[in-house]
């Protein structure tokens, strides 16, 4: 496939529904994790204009930042800390509408407002976790999850 992404306008649904098939496509063929990791991130990135898209990788039992697009982050996390740690933790999505409410939010900018991670289980093991936020109080929503749920699983971990 070209390396061109197309860029949908509508509907989240509608944004989602293009991106995902591209994304099979750009890793399609491809077993490197960092450079699966990086298209995935940059490809998000580019279609929503989000403030920061990466990911943190299970390693020795802390998450360690791994491929991003957005400012500049903290490097490791702890289990249980943060979104990120809390998420993995609980291996569960986390939706966090304003993260000045969410006890022990690790502020990477000052500038996010909201925030979704979406832990990856492989063999019943959280691996990594996909860290999306926003300069936007209450970006995310059932939506985001669905869809970015899908994404994840199409990486070859
Ligand atoms: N806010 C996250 C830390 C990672 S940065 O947002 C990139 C957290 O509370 O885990």
């Amino acid at each position: 496939m070209s390396e061109d992404l197309i860029i949908a306008k509508g509907t989240k649904k509608d944004q989602y529904e293009s991106l995902v098939p591209q994304i099979k496509g750009l890793l399609n063929g491809e077993n490197d994790l960092i450079a699966n990791l990086a298209n995935t991130v940059a490809a998000l990135k580019e279609q929503f204009g989000w403030l920061w898209t990466g990911f943190y990788i299970v390693k020795e039992n802390e998450l360690v930042l791994g491929p991003f697009q957005g400012p500049v982050a903290c490097t490791r996390i702890k289990k249980g800390k943060g979104v990120c740690g809390s998420s993995w933790a609980q291996e569960r999505t986390l939706i966090v509408p304003d993260v000045e409410r969410f006890p022990g939010h690790i502020a990477c900018s000052s500038l996010s407002k909201s925030e979704i991670v979406v832990p990856v289980t492989r063999n019943g093991s959280v691996v990594a976790v996909l860290d999306v936020d926003s300069e936007h109080l209450d970006h995310f929503d059932d939506t985001d999850q669905f869809y970015l749920e899908q994404i994840i699983q199409l990486i070859p971990f």
